[in-house]
């Protein structure tokens, strides 16, 4: 199986297909169908709830078979069934790590009738109960404030002594609320496609150095699949960062040629672009 490419498909027909080849995948990063009636071309956002539930159960059993030992899953499902979501994942042998969510203040609502969606879910779970990836120092955030962390803060530690905990200079932890805008606007006119549900880049980004696997020289070095890959911005992401001399192997999925075609067109241009 060759990496770093988009194939045009079924993931229903291929993921089965990829566990019979024995590869397998350090990171599954995915946006799939949300069952909310979207227009992708194609019927995958509008079934039944069971049946909805039914190929979910199946598609994130092959998932974690594809995983490695110390593998995850990043799936992003929406509020209304992001809790039988998280079931399947449980029932599946998953081991769960966090309920993540994507954040941003630029949405805009329709209706009064309902508080305005500001958020996102998307679930972390493990293949293994003790192992997995988190590089928790790419990831760091601003520290809120700056002139209380110019001294050191004391505590006592579990033996009553005193410690000093001076603040790290790579920044505050990250937490589990991802705050990233959605590509409304001018402002990302450039980075928007005709997708109707387009992923930020500056989010992908982070999810994938959060959690990819690196190597001694702090490359990130893992293998990423992304099964209901869109416009592609999983795979624009994974190349932007092999371009600054990562080493990261993927594979995105898509049923309709035309987000196929706009994951080609913005993969050429992360290829071809010399800055
Ligand atoms: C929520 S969108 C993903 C958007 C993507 N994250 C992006 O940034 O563009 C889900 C995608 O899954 C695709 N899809 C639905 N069923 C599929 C299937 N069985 N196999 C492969 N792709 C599928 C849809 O066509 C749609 O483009």
């Amino acid at each position: 199986m060759e990496f770093n490419q988009v194939i045009n498909g079924d993931s229903d027909r291929i993921l089965p297909e990829l566990l019979a080849t024995g590869i397998k995948f350090d990171l599954i990063c995915t946006d799939p169908p949300y069952n909310l009636n979207k227009d992708f071309g194609n019927d995958s956002d509008k079934l039944d709830l069971k049946d909805f539930l039914k190929v979910t159960e199946k598609r994130i059993s092959v998932c974690r078979d594809l995983l490695t030992s110390n593998g995850s899953i990043i799936w992003f499902g929406i509020h209304h069934y992001i809790g039988f979501i998280q079931t399947i994942m449980y029932n599946a042998g998953l081991f769960y790590r966090r309920m993540n969510i994507w954040y941003y203040e630029n949405g805009f609502s329709r209706s009064k009738k309902a508080p305005q969606t500001q958020y996102e879910p998307f679930l972390w779970f493990s293949k293994a109960k003790n192992r997995w990836v988190f590089n928790a120092d790419d990831v760091r955030v601003p520290y809120k404030s700056t002139e209380r962390l110019k001294n050191p803060v004391y505590y006592k530690d579990k033996k009553g002594e005193k410690k000093a905990w001076v603040p790290n200079p790579k920044g505050a932890m990250r937490g589990d609320i991802w705050c990233f805008p959605t590509l409304a606007g001018k402002k990302f006119e450039k980075e928007k496609t005709t997708h109707p549900t387009q992923k930020p880049e500056a989010l992908i980004l982070e999810i994938i150095k959060a959690f990819c696997p690196k190597d001694a020289d702090g490359h990130y070095c893992g293998t990423i699949l992304d099964p209901f890959h869109g416009s592609g911005t999983l795979g624009v992401c994974c190349e932007k960062l092999n371009r600054q001399g990562h080493h990261i192997k993927w594979i995105g999925i898509e049923l309709e040629k035309r987000w196929c075609e706009i994951a080609e067109q913005r993969l050429n241009s992360v290829r071809t672009n010399s800055n």
